[in-house]
C-alpha cells in the first residue's frame, strides 16, 4: 500500500511553478473529440497526473490517438469509432460524463453509465441531460447504460437551475456543432469555463459570455485543430500557498494568474496570512493565524469548494472559532474524522463546521478520502508534531503532480512509501525512508 510520510515541524521556504488546471485540461481534453480536421490536437501545459492518464485511457477506448510527454498532449480524433465507454472506465472518474456533449454533437450517439458518486456526494447529472435533451437528444436507459442519441442538435434556450461546472461544459461543448443559436443561462463562471469557451473558438467555434452567467452560442458546420495552452491551476496554488502558511513558512507559486484566487486571497488575509501578489504569482509571509467568522464555499467567484478542506486544515492552527459552510457539495466533510485522529477540534453540523482552532497536531495514522481531503491531510502532517501517515494517496496523484517531491523542495519531510510509484516521467527513485531525508530545522 503506497502512502506518504509526513515528519512535520518544518518551515516551507522555496517558490512552486504550477502547471495546467485539472479542471480545464479533462473537458478540453474531451472536446478534442469534437476536431474533424486531418491535424491532431496539441495541448500545452498539461500536468502529469492520474486523472490525465485515466482520460487518456477514456478517449483511446473511443479510438483517438492520445500521446502524452514533457507536459504535452497530442490528440488526434480521425479514428473515433466507438460511441460507447466501458463501465470500468466510467467508474473511475466522475469526470467522464462529460464526453456526452462532444460526442453527441460529433458522432450522434453516446452509451456512458453514471459515473462513480465519489464521497463528496451523490454527483446527479440530472441538469447535463436535461440540457441535452433540450438540445434535440433522446435519452434512455438501457442494461445499465445512459444511451443519448440525435439525428442532429439544434439549438435551443436553457436554464440550468444551479451554475453546474459539469452541466455547462457538457452543453457547451455539445451546442458548438449544434444547427441554429443557443443560450444557457445561470452558467458557471468559473475560469475554466473561460478556458474552454476560448479553446473552443480556438477550433473555429462561435462562443460568448464565459465568465458571465449567460453564455451564447451560435453552431457550425465542423471544427478544426489548433495548439492550446491550459490555464494554471489555481487550486493546486491555494493549496502551496496554504502548505507555506500553516508551517508558518515563505511560499511562492508561480505561473498562476492571481485574479482567480481573489476569494481565497481575502479568507486567507482574514485569518491573517501576509500575502504579496506579483504579475503571475502569490507569495505568503510569515503571519499569526486567527479565526475566520465563516468561510461559505461558492460557486466562482466565491471562495471555491475544492480548497475548503485545506483551508480546514490551516484553520486548525488559528486561534479562536472558525465555521465552515460546505455549500456546493452535500458530503464534503470526510476529512474531518481524520483531522480529529490529529487532534483538530472539529464538531459538524449538517453543512457546517466548527473549528476550535490552535489544537496542537499530533502525528496520525490517517486515510485520504478524496483528492482534497489528502491534500488537507499533508498540510496538517507537515505542521503536526510528530510523523504522520496517509494513506489512500491515489487520490492525490489523481490531481497534484508530483506532490512530495514539490513539498520536498520546498524543505517538508514527506516521503513517498510503497510498492507503485505515480507516473513520474524522468522522476529518478527518491531515497524511500525517513531518515533520509534532508533535515531543514524550522
Ligand atoms: C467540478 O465538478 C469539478 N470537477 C470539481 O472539482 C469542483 O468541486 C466542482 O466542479 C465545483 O466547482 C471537474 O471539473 C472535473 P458541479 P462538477 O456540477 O462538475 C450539483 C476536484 O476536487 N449538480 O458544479 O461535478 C452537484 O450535486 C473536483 O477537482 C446537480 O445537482 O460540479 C453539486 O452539489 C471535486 N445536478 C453541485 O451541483 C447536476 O446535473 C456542483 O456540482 C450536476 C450537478
Amino acid at each position: 500500500m503506497t502512502c506518504f510520510i509526513v515528519e512535520g515541524g518544518y518551515a516551507l521556504e522555496g517558490s512552486v511553478e504550477v502547471k495546467g488546471a485539472k479542471n480545464s485540461m479533462l473537458p478540453i481534453m474531451a472536446a478534442a473529440i469534437l476536431n474533424s480536421d486531418k491535424r491532431e490536437i496539441e495541448l500545452e501545459n498539461i500536468p502529469d497526473i492520474g486523472d490525465m492518464h485515466m482520460k487518456k485511457k477514456i478517449l483511446q477506448s473511443l479510438g483517438l490517438q492520445v500521446s502524452y510527454a514533457s507536459n504535452v498532449l497530442h490528440l488526434d480524433s480521425r479514428e473515433l469509432c466507438s460511441h460507447t465507454i466501458s463501465a470500468a472506465l466510467m467508474k473511475e472518474m466522475r469526470s467522464s460524463i462529460i464526453i456526452m456533449g462532444p460526442m453527441l454533437a460529433r458522432l450522434g450517439k453516446v452509451r456512458v453509465t453514471y459515473p462513480g458518486g465519489c464521497s463528496i456526494g451523490p454527483r446527479p447529472i440530472d441538469l447535463h441531460l436535461k440540457g441535452l435533451e433540450a438540445l434535440g437528444a433522446r435519452i434512455w436507459e438501457e442494461k445499465g447504460f445512459i444511451v443519448a442519441s440525435t439525428p442532429g442538435l439544434r439549438g435551443a434556450e436553457i436554464h440550468l437551475d444551479y451554475p453546474s461546472v459539469g452541466a455547462t461544459e457538457n452543453l457547451l461543448m455539445a451546442a458548438v456543432l449544434a444547427r441554429g443559436n443557443t443560450v444557457v443561462h445561470n452558467a458557471a463562471r468559473e475560469p475554466e469555463i473561460v478556458d474552454l469557451q476560448n479553446f473552443l473558438n480556438a477550433m473555429g467555434a462561435q462562443v460568448r459570455g464565459a465568465g458571465t452567467e449567460t453564455l451564447r452560442i451560435k453552431g457550425v458546420e465542423a471544427l478544426g485543430s489548433c495548439r492550446y495552452r491550459i490555464i494554471p491551476d489555481r487550486i493546486v496554488a491555494g493549496t502551496y500557498l496554504m502548505a507555506g502558511a500553516i508551517t508558518g513558512g515563505r511560499v511562492t507559486v508561480r505561473g498562476i494568474i492571481p485574479s482567480h484566487l481573489d476569494a481565497v486571497v481575502a479568507k486567507m488575509q482574514e485569518a491573517g496570512v501576509v500575502l504579496e501578489v506579483g504579475e503571475d504569482s502569490l507569495s505568503v509571509l510569515n503571519g499569526r493565524l486567527k479565526a475566520v467568522g465563516t468561510l461559505r464555499t461558492l460557486p466562482y467567484p466565491g471562495f471555491p469548494t475544492d480548497l475548503q478542506s485545506p483551508m480546514m486544515a490551516l484553520l486548525t492552527r488559528a486561534g479562536g472559532r472558525s465555521n465552515i459552510v460546505e455549500s456546493v457539495f452535500e458530503a464534503r466533510f470526510k476529512h474531518v474524522e481524520e483531522l480529529k485522529r490529529m487532534n483538530a477540534r472539529i464538531s459538524v453540523e449538517g453543512r457546517t463546521a466548527l473549528v476550535e482552532g490552535c489544537a496542537v497536531l499530533k502525528g496520525a495514522v490517517v486515510s485520504a478520502t478524496d483528492l482534497r481531503a489528502g491534500a488537507a491531510l499533508v498540510l496538517a502532517g507537515l505542521a503536526a508534531e510528530g510523523t504522520t501517515i496517509v494513506k489512500e494517496i491515489r487520490h492525490i496523484d489523481r490531481g497534484y503532480e508530483y506532490l512530495d517531491l514539490t513539498m520536498q523542495k520546498l524543505g517538508a519531510h514527506i516521503i513517498r512509501s510503497g510498492e507503485e510509484q505515480p507516473a513520474q516521467a524522468g522522476q529518478q527513485n527518491v531515497a524511500w525512508n525517513v531518515a533520509d531525508v534532508p533535515s531543514h530545522p524550522a
